[in-house]
């Protein structure tokens, strides 16, 4: 039986945070674990550029990301590490079907009216690869046939569009090239922020994110600093977890029996927003401090392998992706002569 393929990315734009390990990462090693499964794991560089200009730090950011993939225990033998920069088939691919996609299909987007919105409140205007990034996204997809896209549900919306692209292709040109590409089984996750607005990403407000390689002392302060309710003001005042945006953490990270503890303590008044926040941070730095350790030694291990490990990972995409657009081509009408 052929391997389901797995497959995802992340864009190379700055350092990476908790919501990347807890949202995606974790489940890209979990996933690379079971031998039904065949991962692709990419750094879409070339998203990057819709938001960023600067050559050296989209440079730097993709071999960081490449050793963060390797600390979190991805293994370049077994899976495939690429950058997307390597393979032009899905650009390609991208123009192909952007020429399926309706205007309004990107005009709708949450990801576009936002970043659209909060460029024009700063006096500037958005570029058409803003515009046409779910396109790209798709084509990430399309191009090697995957099967399952683990994704945080900010990138639900994406996927749903690359689910649609392949129905309408392969009805349209009466194929069934293009696989139609399922989300991980579950819910997806959002880890917040801790400035209690939106999630936690790596372009937002440094207090608000935790990166993963954030020494312990700060990771223990941006917490104990992270917003609570408002409403609570003083340590004898009850809480309402309900209304605050830290307590988002706990299911995410605690354990059923904390999480009641902490739910009944803030209602009554019987804990304070410290002791909340404390069972939070033992359980990120619990996660982190091993990760950073792995994280030093890959960096002095593979900081040299980096280009043989996405130069491999490119050429075995690359054989996969090209067969599809190849097909693609010929059926849309326009084959290489
Ligand atoms: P960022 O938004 O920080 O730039 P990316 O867009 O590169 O990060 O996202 C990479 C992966 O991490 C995606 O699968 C995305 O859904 C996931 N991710 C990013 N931020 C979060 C978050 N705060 N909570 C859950 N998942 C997240
Ligand atoms: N847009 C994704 C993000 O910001 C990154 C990404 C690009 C991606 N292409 C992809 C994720 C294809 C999964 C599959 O997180």
């Amino acid at each position: 039986m052929e391997k389901k393929v797995v497959l995802s990315g992340i864009r190379a734009t700055g350092r990476m945070h908790l919501g990347n390990l807890i949202g995606a990462i974790q489940d890209f090693v979990e996933l690379a674990k079971n031998p039904d499964y065949d991962c692709f794991y990419f750094i879409a560089n070339l998203h990057t550029l819709t938001t960023r200009g600067d050559p050296d730090a989209i440079k730097r950011d993709l071999r960081g990301i490449v050793l963060d993939y390797l600390a979190a225990g991805l293994d370049p033998e077994t899976v495939t590490i690429y950058a997307q920069s390597s393979i032009p088939e899905i650009t390609e691919l991208s123009w192909l079907l952007a020429c399926q996609t309706g205007v309004s299909q990107l005009t709708d987007m949450h990801h576009w009216r936002d970043k659209k919105n909060r460029l024009e409140q700063e006096g500037l205007t958005a570029n058409a690869g803003l515009l046409t990034y779910p396109v790209l996204m798709a084509a990430d997809i399309l191009a090697p046939r995957a099967n399952i896209v683990p994704v945080g549900i900010d990138q639900h919306q994406h996927v749903e569009l690359a689910r649609d692209l392949a129905r309408r292709c392969n009805y349209r040109y009466n194929t069934d090239l293009f696989t139609i590409p399922d989300l991980l089984d579950r819910e997806g996750v959002k880890v917040p922020g801790l400035d209690g607005s939106g999630k936690m990403g790596k372009s937002e407000d440094g207090r608000a994110t935790i990166y993963l390689n954030d020494p312990e002392e700060m990771i223990t302060r941006k917490i104990m600093e992270a917003v609570t309710d408002t409403d609570r003001k003083r340590r004898t005042d009850a809480g309402d977890p309900g209304r605050c945006p830290f307590f988002a953490f706990h299911p995410l990270l605690s354990t059923k029996d904390e999480i009641l503890h902490v739910q009944n303590g803030c209602r009554d008044a019987s804990i304070g927003c410290r002791d909340c926040k404390r069972v939070v941070a033992d359980h990120v730095l619990t996660i982190l401090k091993p990760f950073q350790e792995r994280r030093r030694a890959v960096e002095s291990d593979h900081e040299r392998r980096i280009d043989e490990i996405l130069h491999e990972g490119g050429t075995r995409a690359r054989r996969r992706i090209k067969e599809t657009v190849d097909r693609a081509k010929d059926l849309m009408g326009v084959p290489a002569f």
